[in-house]
């Protein structure tokens, strides 16, 4: 499976949109492959993490994000719920379920009932190790267009995941305890 195959059907080759989603999903990719690279004894699937690293993201033209030269109609936080679904269409459900859990440090029910967000009320986290590696990965990332793209601070991805709660700086912490 070619992931950039599957992007380009979405996007606009050479398009902002398509440039900020693919050298971000390439840092995200890169990141997860040198963690996994860590963990020799968890067996983990080179492929399919380098796959899923490059797709997270694919839902953000459904969005609403004029910044990211997104004109969708959705609000940017569905993305993950909409890239499962597309991905879904393409028969690549494992790589589907990244995209729903990577939003944040995952989204559990309680979450979105106490936050009032406009998701279905049900637990969006992430469970498998892949999952994890990419979700947390992909928090050291902006899409903001800085060039050179570059690796936040641990320090400001932590003031970034404060904003959510302190049950969110612990999952992230935790997994920082694990993938560092
Ligand atoms: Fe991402």
């Amino acid at each position: 499976m070619n992931p950039i195959g599957i992007i380009s059907k979405y996007y606009e080759p050479d398009s902002k949109a398509y440039n900020l989603l693919v050298t971000h999903s390439r840092q995200v990719a890169d990141k997860a492959l040198a963690i996994a690279a860590n963990l020799p004894d968890h067996n983990l699937d080179m492929g399919f993490l380098k796959e899923a690293s490059m797709l997270h993201d694919i839902g953000i033209f459904l969005t609403d994000a004029p910044g990211l030269g997104c004109n969708g109609r959705h609000p940017y936080l569905l993305h993950g719920l909409l890239g499962r679904r597309l991905l879904e269409k393409e028969d690549l459900p494992r790589h589907a379920l990244v995209c729903e859990r990577h939003v944040g440090v995952g989204i559990s029910k309680k979450d979105v009932l106490n936050r009032g967000l406009p998701l279905p009320p049900r637990d969006m986290l992430p469970l498998s190790l892949d999952e994890k590696i990419i979700c947390y990965a992909d928090k050291f990332y902006s899409k903001n267009g800085t060039m050179p793209p570059r690796e936040k601070s641990l320090d400001d991805v932590v003031d970034g995941i404060q904003n959510y709660g302190s049950d969110q700086v612990d999952r992230f912490l935790n997994w920082h305890g694990m993938f560092s």
